[in-house]
């Protein structure tokens, strides 16, 4: 039996088994919460001292030895007990050597409320921080998206060749997603942003707490309505994972394309040295290491995101031991995707784009299919019929007959002037339509995006 139990053992007689120690205690992952443990404690201390259940001398010691327990954490100073199962038993712990005041330190209070408040603060840090790196991310698009100018290349439908789309407009578009992931983890910090401190273990308290004083004194834009759900919600764990899970999602989708466009077969782009890799066998290889692990990793953050809800699941209220399982999938979710984030950003804002290799294979005339049936239907005739009097050219072209642009400039509803959309980088420019992808229409839209990112 390990030699521990300091903050609850009164009703025990020995100590805890060391199989319970290594599968119950949250310290090796939670003591990364210390400041905000710390944080959550002061304004607790503080509140008690408002409300008459401290002097102001005893306020003032245990502040000032929670004052020296974080420095203590921060220069890694800080001597970790056995008998210290989490973060929050070992700061009270050490607070409670340095001042004997630290006894009345918990005074109204559950490590049900605390953690609960803790995660929160963490949590909120977090999402500010991803997504300024987000940002970061839609910067560099817009950048390169900028320095594209007139560049073009096929859009796809079904990883088929579509319609010539700019590069802008296709950087873009991933400028707009990862706008949307902005909004989310905006939109979950929000609804986070609630103090369950002064629930205390799931119903409240006998003593005069002031549950409005430490929100406040948190930061905190609201306080708990009800105990029992304040202790044993971690919605706010869901939904952030659910964020970075989606984020991930945007990630991985750049990733898959930049791996298809970085591939000899593809051509598109040349991806720096320094974020790319080689091979240890073949001399010729340059790999998109960067791209692959971002499509890889979103497996993990979705893998968070479903495990953490199965864990919550079947939870009756209040808080029930499974919630500490809350903190290992969020920490590595965000972690994963801060990693993602930098390299990815790093690998984009370094790639070069063949622009001349990207005009050659969107020049198809093929590909300006659509636009010769507009023609056609700007000359009155019926979108069907047109699509067929088309369709009916490229089956011929294709099966070895006469180009395209023959056939359209001898084509009695066609002609010399419709032959003309068939030359490279013709094309392109007709689709000016709101948020369509000539260089024209993403002027405008470059306009709106600056503008989305502030
Ligand atoms: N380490 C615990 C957690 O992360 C803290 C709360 C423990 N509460 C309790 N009643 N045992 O959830």
């Amino acid at each position: 039996m390990a030699e521990r139990g300091q903050l609850w053992h009164g009703r025990f007689e020995g100590g805890p088994s060391e199989a319970l120690q290594a599968l119950n205690d949250s310290l090796p992952f939670d003591r990364r919460m210390y400041r905000e443990d710390i944080a959550g404690s002061r304004a607790h201390v503080r509140m008690l001292a408002d409300v008459g259940l401290l002097d102001t001398a005893e306020r003032d010691q245990i502040i000032d030895a929670l004052d020296r327990v974080e420095s203590e954490m921060t220069e890694g100073s800080f001597v970790f007990a056995a008998s210290d199962e989490d973060i929050h038993t070992a700061v009270e712990r050490r607070v409670t050597e340095l001042a004997p005041a630290g006894a009345k330190m918990h005074t109204g209070r559950s490590r049900n409320d605390q953690v609960a408040t803790d995660l929160r603060l963490w949590t909120r840090s977090a999402i500010v921080e991803i997504s300024d790196l987000v940002v970061r991310l839609q910067r560099t698009l817009l950048t390169q998206a900028e320095n594209a100018a007139g560049a073009y290349l096929p859009g796809y439908t079904h990883l088929q060749q579509a319609q010539p789309v700019a590069l802008a407009h296709h950087l873009l578009a991933h400028g707009w997603a990862l706008a949307r992931d902005v909004d989310r983890l905006a939109d979950a910090g929000r609804r986070l942003d609630v103090s369950p401190l002064g629930a205390g273990a799931l119903a409240g308290s006998s003593l005069p707490l002031d549950p409005a004083a430490t929100a406040s004194e948190l930061g905190f834009a609201s306080v708990f309505d009800n105990s029992l759900d304040a202790v044993s919600d971690r919605d706010f764990v869901a939904e952030t994972l659910f964020a970075l899970a989606l984020l991930g999602v945007h990630l991985s989708r750049i990733g898959e394309e930049m791996i298809l466009w970085a591939s000899s077969e593809f051509g598109f782009v040349e991806l720096d040295d320094a974020f790319s890799t080689g091979s240890s066998m073949m001399p010729q290889k340059k790999n998109p290491d960067i791209a692959e692990l971002a499509r890889g990793k979103s497996g993990r953050l979705i893998g968070h995101l479903t495990g953490f809800l199965a864990t919550l699941k079947g939870l009756p209220l209040t808080y029930n031991k499974d919630l500490q399982e809350d903190k290992e999938p969020l920490f590595d979710a965000v972690d994963t995707v801060r990693l993602t984030l930098l390299a990815l950003d790093g690998m984009l804002a370094s790639t070069r784009f063949r622009t001349e290799r990207m005009a050659d294979v969107a020049s198809s005339p093929y590909a300006a299919a659509t636009d010769l049936a507009e023609w056609l239907v700007g000359r009155g005739m019926p979108f069907r019929q047109a699509h067929a009097v088309i369709g009916e050219l490229v089956r011929t072209a294709l099966a070895g007959g006469p180009s395209l642009a023959e056939l359209v400039e001898n084509h009695p509803d066609l002609g010399p002037d419709a032959a003309a959309l068939l030359a490279p980088g013709v094309s392109v420019t007709r689709r000016t339509t709101h948020g369509g992808g000539s260089p024209a229409a993403v002027a405008d839209q470059l306009a709106r995006f600056r503008t989305r990112i502030g």
